[in-house]
């Protein structure tokens, strides 16, 4: 039995080309047994007609917040109560910034601010408006709050330009639904705070320090955790990767301010999975201006970086701390050394500058040290790998499970 089977569920349309696959949505969610309830906003009106969206729910559409005849029988703070979860898809621009500032000048964004349920938003947009700095900053006070961001995925998009805003697939929504209620997932409930890619440390306005690092394998562990129903957070580096769907992305350049926006968020975190190859040392002064070249020889004096992982570690109650260790030899018996003096749950060692992967490949193998046990995972690609690690912190996080 699908965990949708008597449900409540109200599905908000707002306007956007991706309108229409709302009626697909709306016929998978009523086979999986669910009762849909249809609110739409005016601009959806213009992509789908209420009509269908009534005939495939089999339920009256609400379009009007100010409407005595709907009121009198499911009023609007009524259906808020009723829906055992909001579903938003496809979510616009327009309609997430409302939300995010908490207006309610239309029956679903009223819903949604009377409602103690959770709510889920599937955004849909064209990519220019998904990247732009305000929706980027309204997803991310939205997902604070609580508030589950299910994509967008990339791809094509209706106005033919490429990037990330497509809504995800209707049977996409329906997994992820059916996962959200079923409460399955090995990380469902739990928050995972994770750095990836490397750090940036300016020596002038032009030059940088800096770790290779493509940032990869820090991604495909945020989507690991995502596909296991974890909220994450990505704290990242520079890197030329899209920010995994569903996930909160912070961007950082250096370590300094990598360690900030690690411990702003730690305390709301189960976990913390540091990938991030940050930079040891920075330089001491960041020049003003561009250096100019004068003498043969160039002195840099460099002064530590903190070490954010032992830091976490550290802290009076610390989350699950899991790291990495690239060594170029010995990685076992270095790593546990490092995860002895760090004082992490977990460690995941992988030889780098060797044939066995590492630092800008696809593959990658790694040994997983834990007190009193280790694991190899062998040699596979980025995203399969992170799948097994992930389950393997699964098991460590709650032994017994
Ligand atoms: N790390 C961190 N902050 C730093 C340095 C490292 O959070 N300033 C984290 C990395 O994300 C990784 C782990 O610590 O999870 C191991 O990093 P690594 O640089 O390999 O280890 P170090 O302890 O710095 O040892 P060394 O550079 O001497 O090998």
């Amino acid at each position: 039995m699908s965990p949708l089977q008597d449900r409540n569920l109200l599905l908000g349309v707002t306007g956007g080309i991706a309108a229409y696959k709302s009626a697909e949505l709306v016929r998978l969610l009523r086979r999986a047994g669910a009762r849909v309830r249809v609110v739409m906003t005016g601009a959806a009106g213009r992509f789908i007609t209420p009509m269908t969206l009534q005939a495939l729910s089999g339920e009256p559409v609400r379009q009007e917040l100010f409407d005595p005849a709907h009121e009198a029988a499911m009023g609007h703070i009524e259906l808020a109560r009723w829906a055992d979860r909001i579903l938003i898809a496809p979510a616009s621009a327009d309609f997430m910034a409302r939300l995010a500032a908490g207006i309610a000048d239309d029956l679903l964004s009223t819903i949604c601010l009377a409602t103690g349920s959770p709510v889920i938003v599937a955004p849909a947009m064209n990519q220019g408006m998904w990247r732009n700095p305000a929706t980027r900053e309204n997803a991310a006070l939205l997902q604070r709050r609580g508030v589950v961001l299910w994509g967008p995925a990339e791809g094509e998009q209706a106005c033919g330009e490429q990037g990330p805003g497509r809504m995800l697939e209707p049977a996409d929504l329906l997994r992820r639904l059916e996962r959200h209620l079923a409460g399955d997932g090995r990380f469902a409930g739990r928050h995972v705070l994770l750095t990836a890619g490397p750090t940036r440390e300016a020596l002038d306005p032009v030059r940088y320090l800096t770790n290779r690092s493509s940032g990869k394998m820090g991604y495909a562990l945020a989507e690991a955790f995502l596909a296991e129903g974890a909220q994450v957070t990505l704290v990242s580096g520079p890197v030329a990767l899209p920010p995994p769907a569903g996930a909160e992305t912070i961007a950082v350049e250096s370590a300094l301010e990598m360690e900030q926006a690690v411990l702003d968020r730690v305390n709301r975190c189960d976990l913390f999975v540091a990938c991030a190859a940050v930079a040891d040392y920075r330089p001491r002064v960041v020049a003003g201006e561009k250096i100019k070249k004068r003498d043969e020889t160039l002195g840099l004096e460099l002064v530590r970086n903190p070490d954010i992982l032992a830091r976490v570690a550290a802290l009076p109650a610390p989350p699950f701390t899991v790291g990495f260790a690239a060594e170029t030899s010995d990685p076992v018996a270095r790593a546990e050394e490092k995860r002895r003096r760090k004082g992490v749950d977990m460690i995941a060692a992988n030889l780098v500058g060797a044939a066995e992967g590492g630092f800008e490949r696809d593959d990658n193998a790694l040994t997983v040290l834990w007190e009193g046990g280790h694991r190899e995972l062998p040699l596979s690609g980025k995203r399969q790998l992170a799948d097994r690690l992930v389950a393997l912190i699964a098991e460590r996080y709650e032994p017994g499970n």
